[in-house]
């Protein structure tokens, strides 16, 4: 049953809060603009690779060679992405959500680094290398923010919070299409500077983190340390008495030392965790076999070839629709909820899908249809913030608790890069194939995520992680844990911010 909203409980946002949510999400900052930033500055690197040939050997490689070069330094980041989200899991279990955070630093600052020498050093090997060590540094990011995020915020706020995330990356692609404008760090001698960037915020979140606590469900329930848990939750939200959140968390942790330690095997033989983690990786493929990272590595072409007159505005239109969009469902969230704005999402791409196919095939016969493809193309990105967009970042850790959480963090990750590699690497094959009917491809794929999430997904807003997983052990026709240690009652109008919502 859902709680009204005036049944709610008040949350105080603390300045402190806020503050290590904005030191975490520089993280999803990061993800976004090494995402954004190799597009803009792409003859540069081509010429660069042109010249070291020249250099090196006498004589400047081929065309293809070069072409080839290029679309390694491109794809090379999401074989980084999806190395570094899979070791997601085992490093916060070792080191921690905090400290994993710092250590991730230090393989931003050396792949900006090889990056940013790369010229100096005549090497464009320095320039895949450093794409390839960014991008598992991005892969850490996917796994390790929203994992932070989502355990230091309250219940009542974990989607909005957690959309913060989103809201990080396409800030971050927005900043990089603007930086790597030619009159700013897009120019013949600054690429490597717009490359390298990426290390300062890297030693500015460092620095930050030092002034965050580690995630209190760490220190409480992995560590067993109550004491700097409730200490680092009286700062975070800002009252002395904290004792609702310690009771839930002991309450988690008294289930967790009933289960063995969960290994990746292990979530899919446990009825427990076998629907919730087919239901993350099927989130995750949802966001990238939407065709997204299609429009957004390639929108300037789909524009040119919908006869748009300045592709290149139409596609600094999308990034500033994405961004307001992200905005809109933060603020809608925690109202409708996760799988409504995710079922919303996926259907609003569709049509736009549809739409964008209509323009692109009859392209030619009225110049309204270049129009057509415009407004197709924001629909379609701002559907995908609704939902797809953001949720899937965030719901994984809020679909398990605190034991499978590292596990099904690096597996749902692992899944959304290795499809934004596939979708990044097939696209332009399938639209030389398909011609303007590409676009269909990803319309079926939607209309299947429609049906499944419509089918399979449960509501997580406003519920408390060990809620969340109680109900898929119920499904799994599995006991769920004794009534002594449930944490409310599905009906409780105890109003405290862990009492589950829904059933
Ligand atoms: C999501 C996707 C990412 C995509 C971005 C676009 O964060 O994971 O691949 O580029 O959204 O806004």
């Amino acid at each position: 049953m859902e709680r009204m909203e005036d049944e709610r409980p008040k949350q105080k946002v603390t300045m402190y809060l806020l503050y290590c949510v904005f030191t975490a999400v520089i993280g999803s900052l990061q993800f976004g603009y090494n995402t954004g930033v190799i597009n803009a500055p792409e003859q540069k690197l081509r010429s660069f690779f042109r010249n070291v040939s020249m250099d090196r050997y006498g004589e400047p490689f081929s065309d293809e060679t070069i072409t080839v070069v290029w679309s390694v330094s491109v794809a090379i980041f999401s074989v980084g992405g999806m190395i570094g989200s899979f070791s997601v899991g085992a490093m916060v279990n070792k080191f921690g959500r905090r400290k994993s955070m710092l250590l991730a630093n230090t393989v931003a600052v050396l792949g900006g680094t090889l990056m940013g020498l790369s010229t100096v050093s005549r090497s464009f090997e320095m320039v895949i290398v450093g794409r390839f060590v960014i991008g598992v540094f991005c892969g850490l990011c996917t796994g390790l923010t929203p994992m932070y995020v989502g355990e230091i915020s309250p219940t009542a706020l974990r989607g909005a919070f957690g959309t913060l995330h989103q809201l990080g990356v396409v800030i971050g692609i927005l900043v990089a299409q603007i930086f790597g404008l030619e009159f700013l760090l897009g120019s013949d001698t600054l690429w490597p500077l717009l490359l390298a960037l990426t290390a300062l915020p890297a030693v500015a979140q460092s620095i930050m983190l030092l002034f965050c606590p580690e995630s209190p469900r760490y220190l409480l329930i992995n560590l067993n340390q109550e004491e700097d848990a409730q200490k680092a939750l009286v700062c975070l939200r800002g009252r002395e008495d904290v004792s609702e959140d310690i009771q839930e968390m002991k309450e988690e942790a008294m289930k967790m030392a009933l289960e063995k330690k969960v290994t990746i095997l292990e979530l899919f033989r446990s009825p427990n965790y076998r629907q919730p983690i087919i239901i993350a990786i099927i989130l995750q493929l949802s966001q990238q076999l939407s065709g997204i990272n299609a429009v957004f590595y390639y929108s300037t072409g789909i524009f040119e070839t919908a006869g748009v007159k300045e592709p290149i505005y139409a596609t600094i239109g999308a990034g500033v629709v994405n961004t307001v969009f992200t905005v809109v469902s933060l603020f809608l969230v925690e109202r409708a909820g996760r799988r409504t704005l995710h079922l919303i999402g996926l259907a609003g791409m569709a049509v736009s899908a549809l739409l964008m196919t209509i323009s692109l095939s009859l392209v030619g016969s009225n110049t309204l249809l270049s129009y057509l493809a415009i407004v197709a193309v924001f629909g379609f990105v701002a559907s995908f913030e609704m939902g797809p967009g953001p949720i899937p970042w965030f719901i994984v850790a809020e679909l398990f608790s605190q034991g499978p959480r590292p596990a099904a963090m690096a597996i749902s990750g692992l899944s959304n890069w290795t499809a934004n590699f596939l979708v990044g690497i097939t696209f332009p094959k399938l639209a030389e194939v398909c011609g303007p009917y590409v676009f269909i491809i990803f319309m079926n794929f939607l209309i299947v995520f429609f049906i499944f999430t419509f089918l399979r997904v449960p509501e997580t807003k406003g519920r408390t992680f060990d809620d969340i997983a109680q109900g898929f052990a119920a499904s799994a026709g599995k006991t769920p844990v004794p009534e002594a240690v449930v944490v409310g009652l599905p009906d409780s109008k105890d109003p405290a911010p862990m009492s589950p919502t829904e059933k």
